[in-house]
């Protein structure tokens, strides 16, 4: 089987074109509900995605620290996303994250390109565009950068962007205050669920299993936005995804049978409960389904950490203290492999059906 190389979202953005190929338009049932993204994102009515205020989380004052927990709980429970404010990592460093990240991807394509992942081998880490993976060959409007960026003997530094000098140590630096702020974020759900504190910390693989991987997706401005998605519908397999944006508005989130589209908050990060939590939880917090929209005037580049358990080391399943007789367990046992392929699996179910069906 011959492999061509992944198409460039941004070669083809670049190119000229006023009408996006056909791999990129979405399905016709999809196209109903794809709006102008800036116009979404002002509009003030609807329901809101929740602003969580973190800096009571550690207060001395049992008060103050209860009513953050209880918050947090309960955007978790409702929501599953959040925008995390006064989360203890400097807005400077924040910065500095953003700043290499756009100065890579500033880069000429062919510089990027040294850096390309090879799917079909196996290796994931490095730049890349998503493949096509099922029969109707839908693509998404996106490049991105991928790699593992703690625990830090995991990491393999040879694939980083060497450029700009300063990604390494700000990148690293930030891995390591989001770890930090993981461990914050997971006590505090396990002791909404009447757990220990340290309970799912421990549940994701601890300090030394749980894989923090960072995603820098870079969306290219898009001459059709009101056909296309940056990236499909989907809830995220991972514990947490902690996410940054360089304020252009882009996701939306599928809430009470609605696209909510997320307002740019200054110096917040996004957070999801994704499926890992979702199923340790037995369903009590909540990963909510997501996508994000692309738009004709602004590059749009976000930087996801998905903090992930190992993959075959662990079988998630409901944790015993949260199931009982009226909530029996609502996911069979799985590794996290198998619960990506059961997802995989199911998806495909879903478009042979749907081609079935027109
Ligand atoms: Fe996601």
């Amino acid at each position: 089987m011959v492999i061509s190389a992944a198409p460039r979202v941004e070669r083809l953005a670049s190119s000229g074109i006023e009408v996006i190929p056909q791999e990129y338009v979405r399905p016709q049932e999809e196209l109903t509900s794809i709006g102008n993204v800036f116009e979404e994102e002002k509009k003030e009515e609807g329901p809101r995605v929740p602003t969580i205020n973190l800096k009571g989380i550690n207060s001395e004052d049992p008060v103050e620290r209860e009513k953050c927990k209880e918050e947090l709980k309960k955007a978790a429970a409702g929501w599953g996303v959040m925008h995390l404010v006064n989360h203890g990592i400097p807005d400077e460093l924040i910065e500095r994250v953003k700043k290499a990240g756009e100065t890579f991807f500033d880069l000429p394509i062919e510089e990027k390109e040294k850096y390309a992942n090879d799917q079909a081998t196996g290796k994931i880490q490095g730049y890349g565009s998503k493949l096509a993976n099922n029969a109707c060959g839908q693509l998404e409007w996106e490049d991105y950068f991928f790699h593992l960026v703690y625990p830090e003997d995991k990491r393999d530094l040879s694939i980083w962007p060497k450029t700009p000098t300063d990604y390494k140590e700000a990148t690293s630096e930030y891995a390591r205050q989001l770890r930090g702020l993981a461990t914050t974020i997971l006590s505090t759900l396990s002791l909404g669920l009447g757990l220990e504190a340290g309970r799912l910390e421990k549940e994701v693989g601890g300090m030394e299993e749980f894989l923090l991987q960072l995603k820098i997706n870079y969306y290219p401005r898009c001459p059709q936005p009101e056909l296309a998605l940056g990236v499909e519908a989907h809830t995220d397999v991972s514990a947490l995804t902690f996410i940054l944006h360089n304020m252009v508005p882009g996701l939306q989130l599928f809430y009470e049978g609605k696209w909510v589209t997320a307002k740019c908050v200054p110096n917040s990060i996004i957070m999801h409960i994704g499926d890992t939590i979702e199923i340790l939880s037995n369903g009590k917090y909540k990963s909510i389904l997501h996508r994000g929209l692309v738009n004709k005037e602004k590059v749009r580049i976000s930087w996801a950490v998905f903090c992930e358990p190992p993959k075959e080391k662990i079988i998630l399943q409901p944790l015993p203290e949260t199931v009982s007789e009226e909530e029996p367990p609502r996911y069979p046992p799985r590794t996290f492999v198998q619960h990506i392929e059961h997802k995989l699996f199911r998806r495909t179910q879903d478009l042979h059906s749907n081609r079935i069906s027109k």
